[in-house]
């Protein structure tokens, strides 16, 4: 019924990647609730469930994937960016024509550049969804540049340098992929920015208020308008998106949570991609045994590089622990990091795990792994100061001097106060007049007056 009264409507084009699906979905929801009709147009891999979306109408793209491409992300966005091209040029027009309403605009993901310049050809104005922050983007952005003054590819023998033009971060903080071709990762970052120029503006799942400084950069290089709008998962009024999981959470842990004192619990999750040798993972759960907090530890199934699931644990490791540890497949994260139980999360800081946290104003343990990674950890510990970075090695007596430091320590309230204050910006951005909430009346404009 209610699609009956919606004016126009939007296709939008997910990226498969678990971290890229759920903002994609978030952001339907919201662009939904504006009074647009939805059409989601996936690839067969890792495609969203229509049952759980049924406001929504989907679509898919064939992209010809075997399970072979899709282990390594850089990899498999380059094949996504081949092979759906075919098809998305083939099927976007009789969607346009079919559409019981118009289209004002295709909105894709920043890491989809391919569809840029189908759009172009339809003359259909095409909108970025960035699902990481505006300030790893500066720094996307600046690939070319970092290359040429010899930051990039990055050296081992330099790693303490600092980076000059982005304090505070040093070359150890800039984004790298351990991808089989490490190239690769430089020429799908540097056509995706170059595909951002070219649409009519950045969707960003960020807030000014976190980000100002990136943003008021990127307004001064680029042209495009930019639109931050976050954080998405708390602007829907119905809680977010988050069944866009490709895994089913398992929520046995939340009764678990209940019995544990208030800021007690270190969470840990890694995100849904990275994954940690067999010797990282004993580290971490002696580092966790011998912390003495109590802990929420997400082992997803491929996490520990050959291995299949807990087998590496030493026999009756969680007994020995007398219940001070719980161990899932996979937890329902948004609401884990609300609870009160939970006083830190140790995160890999993909940018939704930053978000989330900062949204629920927990303290994080930063364990940066990859990508965008290294700078979301570097903001997170010095320059919001709301988490410590692991130094150095992956080893047990540095993770319970760091828990404890982030628990316990001299400057634990401090961070917990810092978190606390950010906690609260991103919830007035998206009230009504809040920065955020002025952004999406821009954006939502802006898609109209794009129809006229
Ligand atoms: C990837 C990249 O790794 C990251 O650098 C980039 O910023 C986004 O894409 P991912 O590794 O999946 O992301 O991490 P993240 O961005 O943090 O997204 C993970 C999502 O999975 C979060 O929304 C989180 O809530 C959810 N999650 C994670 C769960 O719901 N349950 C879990 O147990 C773990």
């Amino acid at each position: 019924m209610e699609e009956e009264k919606k004016q126009h409507r939007l296709l939008l084009m997910a990226s498969p990647l678990e971290g890229h699906m759920t903002p994609l979905l978030n952001l339907a929801h919201i662009l939904f609730s504006k009074g647009f009709s939805v059409t989601i147009l996936h690839t067969l891999f890792n495609s969203p469930d229509p049952n759980s979306y049924p406001h929504f109408s989907f679509h898919t793209i064939p992209d010809g994937l075997s399970e072979a491409d899709t282990l390594d992300a850089v990899h498999l966005t380059d094949l996504i960016n081949i092979r759906c091209a075919h098809p998305l040029k083939e099927c976007l027009p009789s969607l346009l024509s079919n559409s019981p309403q118009p289209v004002p605009c295709f909105i894709s993901d920043a890491a989809l550049h391919f569809t840029q310049p189908i759009c172009d050809e339809l003359k259909l104005p095409r909108l970025v969804l960035r699902t990481g922050g505006a300030s790893s983007f500066l720094l996307f952005a600046s690939f070319p540049l970092l290359r040429e003054k010899g930051y990039l590819p990055v050296q081992e023998s330099r790693l303490e340098e600092p980076v000059v033009d982005f304090p505070p971060l040093k070359v150890k903080d800039l984004p790298k992929f351990q991808s089989q071709d490490p190239e690769a990762f430089y020429k799908l970052v540097c056509r995706f920015v170059e595909e951002c120029k070219a649409s009519s503006g950045v969707i960003w799942n960020t807030f000014e208020e976190l980000e100002s400084a990136a943003l008021t950069k990127l307004r001064q290089d680029f042209s495009f308008p930019l639109y931050p709008i976050g954080p998405f998962h708390k602007s829907l009024l119905t809680g977010s998106a988050s069944s866009a999981s490709l895994l089913t959470p398992d929520r046995s842990c939340m009764s678990w949570l209940d019995k544990q004192e208030h800021n007690s619990v270190v969470y840990v999750s890694f995100g849904s991609i990275a994954a940690i040798s067999e010797a990282e993972f004993l580290e971490i759960a002696w580092g966790l045994a011998n912390s003495l907090q109590p802990f929420l530890w997400v082992i997803r199934p491929g996490s520990i590089r050959d291995s299949e699931g807990l087998e590496p644990l030493p026999s009756g490791f969680l007994e020995n622990l007398g219940g001070r540890g719980y161990i899932v497949k996979w937890a329902p994260q948004e609401q884990v990091l609300s609870h009160p139980a939970v006083g830190a999360f140790w995160t890999h800081n993909g940018w939704n795990s930053t978000l989330e946290s900062i949204c629920e104003g927990v303290p994080m343990i930063c364990m940066p792994c990859f990508a965008d990674q290294k700078v979301n950890a570097k903001y997170a510990s010095s320059v919001w100061n709301v988490g410590v970075q692991l130094q150095n090695k992956l080893e047990r007596g540095e993770v319970e001097k760091t828990i404890k430091k982030v628990m316990v320590g001299d400057g634990a309230n401090e961070i917990r106060d810092n978190a606390l204050n950010l906690k609260e910006k991103a919830s007035a951005c998206l009230k009504e007049g809040g920065s955020s909430y002025c952004f999406l009346d821009s954006l939502v404009s802006d898609i109209l007056s794009l129809a006229s």
